[in-house]
């Protein structure tokens, strides 16, 4: 099953407006009109509207880093799917582990976002992941499970193709640790098999299941070597031109 790579970055809170603009100019000149991979950025809300103007005639696409499920009304502080389609986002990360960490977003509450975004054509990347404590519990596989079926309830098959997947083990964001690329298969292979089961082997076999955690252009090779591993979500590495660029670079070759 041919599944096109995707490369995404996460800038969480970093770069201003015009900041945003410098780094997504110089991406772009990078990747020119390649579209082996699939290259998304995710920049804060306020650096939307001046990364977007700069992506208009490339293929590079704009994510955001979270939505509020509602249409519109009295949600201080929040952003709406509308909002960000209006500004051509077509990704939205949903359930990073800062957020379930900081803001105590649990599954329920997730799965509303995953399906709001769904009813208004943007694409989640939905992430899941286990901490050191549940790891070194031996209970990796059961808080994916539970994180995946809570997140996806209510997701209708034909829908299934929209998704996007990322394993994102808590103990390897941002602390240069990776997950060893036969570790990282494993679960990738997990939440295959557990996508069959929600959708069906078809749909299971066209998601593309992203991994996260210290993912730079040293260790991007051989995890993105491994066979349901299709890309990467990218923290710290995104925020440069040059290690992002090398990143896709390294993707491509798997495609
Ligand atoms: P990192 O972040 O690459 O800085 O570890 C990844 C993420 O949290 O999405």
């Amino acid at each position: 099953m041919q599944r096109k790579p995707i490369i995404a970055g996460n800038w969480k809170m970093n770069k201003n407006a015009a900041e945003g603009a410098a780094l997504v100019e110089e991406i772009v000149a990078a990747v020119g009109q390649d579209h082996a991979v699939e290259v998304v950025v995710c920049p804060p809300f306020t650096a939307l509207e001046s990364v977007s103007s700069k992506l208009e005639s490339s293929g590079v696409k704009l994510g955001a880093q979270n939505l509020y499920p509602e249409a519109s009304g009295a949600y201080t502080g929040e952003i709406s799917a509308e909002m960000l389609r209006h500004l051509f986002a077509s990704y939205v990360i949903l359930g990073h582990s800062e957020r379930r960490a900081y803001f105590a977003e649990d599954d329920a509450f997730i799965n509303r976002k995953v399906r709001h975004a769904i009813a208004n054509q943007l694409r989640p990347i939905l992430c899941v992941g286990e901490t050191l404590e549940e790891r070194d519990g031996g209970k990796t596989l059961e808080v994916v499970r539970r994180q995946l079926e809570g997140g996806l309830e209510g997701v209708e098959n034909g829908d299934a193709p929209l998704l996007v997947i990322a394993y994102e083990p808590v103990w390897a964001i941002g602390t240069g640790k990776t997950a060893t690329p036969e570790m990282a298969q494993e679960v990738h292979a997990f939440i295959r098999q557990i996508l069959a089961k929600r959708f069906n082997k078809t749909a299971a076999g066209k998601i593309r299941i992203l991994y996260g955690g210290s993912m730079k252009p040293s260790n991007a090779a051989e995890l993105l070597a491994q066979a349901d591993i299709d890309g990467g979500l990218i923290g710290g590495a995104s925020l440069e031109a040059k290690s992002f660029f090398e990143l896709i670079q390294a993707a491509k070759q798997r495609s």
